[in-house]
């Protein structure tokens, strides 16, 4: 038997006084593996304006594979931002030009990823060390585009960490004509941490962004690392152009069920773990009729209900019927209607 949610309401502002007004002042970050389509499909029964990303795509894979299966999104899911990663500015035009052709609504240069896997593409996090390659990436990427170009990096990566070369690197890349900047706010050590220890174990470095958006206040400078609720991002949008959140979503949607009308002065609407469900059964029957697992879409929802009791056992069931290769919509609507019954 499922338990009522503990789940409080933050701090609300007045609906008439929305604190931002572009989709990219809000963000869900790019994650590998959780910020597929079907994730972001449920993100859309959460936020219908918050900009959303893709996982990372490498370029280069967009001109000679699938690109259906590397591109299609659903029209929910605008706003949508596309992030790509690369070095090679004739492949990452082509690229955005696709991505364009798609109907991607921005293109993201992944900048900040510390993997061996992409170091060794020479792509992500070790770029910082190039400025040059990268402003010629992105002077490539804007010519080939009207869409806007942004990127995400770290605040420094090894020994090149001080402000002088993180503004050094921005004011190149702003020569260049990227539209935005979404710092990460932790230096990555390329050989020293595995993916994971580097979003963790550099310490977040907020003031070193906030130096960055006092010494250029014209530039659009987005904060991102370790913001765990929307008290937090209220927060930081008073000095940042924009808030990124990744982990802190993912891990835990549900208490994100207010940012359209927190963040974008939208009217107050209930969303709740079954409400979220059902909304995604369309979309899930989509899925299934184009031979898609119902699994892929229920990964994402186990997280949708923790914190109360018999929340262990409501996800052990949806994970066991899930990924039964044969499940069906049928799994999805039980799963909707014990949360309903239980007033989730
Ligand atoms: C599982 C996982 C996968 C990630 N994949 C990407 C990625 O593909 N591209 C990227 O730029 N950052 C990626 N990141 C980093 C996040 O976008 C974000 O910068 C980082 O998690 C810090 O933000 P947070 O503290 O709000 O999670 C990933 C993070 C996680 C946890």
């Amino acid at each position: 038997m499922l338990g009522k949610s503990k789940c409080r309401k933050p701090k609300m502002v007045k609906k008439s006084q929305p604190l931002i007004k572009e989709a990219y002042q809000f963000s869900v970050a790019p994650m590998l593996d959780c910020t597929d389509r079907h994730f972001r499909v449920l993100m859309r029964q959460i936020s219908k304006k918050a900009l959303l990303y893709t996982e990372m795509i490498v370029a280069k894979a967009l001109l000679h594979n699938n690109r259906k299966r590397l591109l299609d999104f659903d029209e929910i899911e605008h706003p949508i931002a596309i992030q790509i990663g690369g070095d090679d500015p004739k492949i990452l035009s082509e690229a955005v030009q696709i991505a364009e052709d798609w109907g991607y609504d921005e293109v993201n240069l992944n900048l900040g990823c510390p993997s061996p896997k992409v170091q060794s593409g020479n792509f992500g996090a070790c770029l910082m060390a190039y400025p040059d390659v990268v402003a010629k990436c992105i002077d490539a990427m804007k010519k080939n585009t009207s869409l806007p170009i942004t990127v995400k990096h770290r605040t420094g990566i090894d020994d090149l960490d001080s402000e002088e070369s993180l503004l050094a690197f921005i004011d190149k890349l702003s020569a260049a004509g990227a539209d935005r900047f979404s710092i990460h706010a932790r230096k990555a050590l390329l050989n020293g941490f595995n993916p994971k220890e580097n979003r963790s174990i550099p310490p977040l470095e907020y003031e070193k962004v906030a130096k960055i958006k006092q010494s250029r206040p014209k530039l659009k400078i987005e904060l991102n690392g370790g913001l765990q609720n929307q008290d937090e991002c209220i927060n930081a949008l008073k000095t940042f152009d924009g808030v990124m959140v990744g982990r802190a979503i993912y891990s835990n949607p549900l208490i994100w069920q207010h940012i359209d009308e927190i963040f974008f002065g939208e009217t107050e609407k209930k969303i709740t773990a079954s409400i979220i469900l059902k909304g995604l059964i369309p979309y899930a029957e989509k899925h299934l009729n184009r031979n898609g697992r119902l699994w892929d879409i229920c990964r994402h929802s186990l997280h949708l209900v923790q914190g109360v009791k018999g929340a262990r056992i409501w996800r052990k069931e949806l994970s066991l019927k899930a990924q039964n290769k044969n499940a069906d919509l049928s799994v999805l609507e039980e799963a909707a209607e014990h949360l309903e019954s239980a007033g989730l």
